[in-house]
């Protein structure tokens, strides 16, 4: 591709959004839409005039959607809210895409799965959600998958960032505020870095652009990680060691911090194909949380 590429990104205030406005624009011309609108065109997912409006406008070579209704909890009691905007937006994501003949790089979730199992996800493992979040996420991953588009779903899990609302930040914040705090011990996943997952996504466009990546070779699902296992609990020692805090954690199952929605007990993702078929490597989750600690505002 010889002009530079038009790249559409939806939901450029979330988390991994945000990232995404700096990882691609090295890439392409990024039109960063989100729901305020304030960078960018203003886009909202449940009205489909404002998504082809936008989308018409901007042109694309290529759209990645960083956009979800992502309140997991929340989800159980808004559940039309959720499918409009994990599902339903992505069958006129397709739609469009379809017909100008763009690429799509989508985000899905771990929660697609149950935990029921001890050793991690591969891609063509059987789905089995337990929440309205991660249901309405796999009917997503469906509406670009089952269509006639080009389409790279990127399943991560545990995300956190400088940025949203995540755990990494909700510990530090606590460990501020507490001398003690119970941690749940029996969900074990893995701590994915927004900004490492922003930065996989842009290499990979980056040769689907100059054209050393094939779209209809590559297209597809993948799961993406950062490297290794931990529970909450292991997850919130980690942050409080490097944050340098005495506030004493207690390990506790699942049963004693219920949840309006059921989280799998175990969903680390085997990441095998996503790292052979782009040649990248995926960080250790200690590693990558060193790094984002290191970039963390003190009073973030
Ligand atoms: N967070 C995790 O732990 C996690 C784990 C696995 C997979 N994922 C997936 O990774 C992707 C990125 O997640 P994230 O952590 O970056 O989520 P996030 O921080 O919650 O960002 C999602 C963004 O979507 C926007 N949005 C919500 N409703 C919208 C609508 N109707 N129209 C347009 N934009 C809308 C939100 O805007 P407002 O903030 O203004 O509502 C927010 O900026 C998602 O697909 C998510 O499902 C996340």
């Amino acid at each position: 591709m010889s002009k530079t590429p038009r790249i559409l990104l939806i939901g450029s205030d979330g988390q991994v959004g945000w990232e995404l406005r700096r990882t691609l624009a090295p890439v392409g011309q990024v039109i960063a839409a989100s729901l305020a609108g304030e960078a960018g065109p203003a886009i909202d997912l449940v009205d489909a005039s404002s998504v082809r409006k936008v989308f018409n406008d901007a042109e694309p070579d290529a759209v990645v959607n960083a956009a979800a209704y992502t309140a997991v909890d929340t989800a159980e009691t808004e559940s039309e809210l959720a499918r409009a905007i994990n599902a339903d937006a992505l069958h006129l994501i397709s739609e469009l895409a379809s017909a100008a003949r763009v690429p799509v790089m989508h985000y899905s979730t771990d929660f697609v799965f149950s935990g029921q199992t001890d050793r991690p996800y591969r891609e063509d493992d059987t789905p089995a959600p337990m929440s309205v979040y991660g249901q309405t996420k796999l009917d997503g991953e469906r509406a670009l998958l089952e269509a006639d588009v080009d389409a790279l779903v990127l399943r991560t899990a545990w995300v956190y960032g400088v940025r949203g609302r995540n755990f990494m930040l909700t510990m530090r914040n606590l460990f501020r505020e507490r001398t003690e705090l119970r941690i749940v011990d029996d969900q074990v996943g893995t701590p994915t870095w927004s900004r490492m997952l922003a930065e996989v996504s842009a290499l990979i466009l980056h040769r689907v652009f100059t054209g050393d990546l094939q779209m209809d070779r590559i297209r597809g699902l993948y799961h993406v990680t950062s490297a290794g296992a931990t529970s909450w609990y292991g997850f919130a020692e980690a942050i409080r060691e490097a944050s340098g805090s005495d506030c004493k954690l207690t390990p506790i199952p699942t049963t004693e911090y219920p949840a309006p929605a059921k989280r799998p007990a175990y969903s680390v993702l085997d990441t095998t194909k996503f790292r052979e078929t782009f040649g990248l490597t995926l960080p250790d989750w200690r590693q990558s949380l060193e790094l984002c600690l290191a970039d963390a505002p003190a009073s973030g």
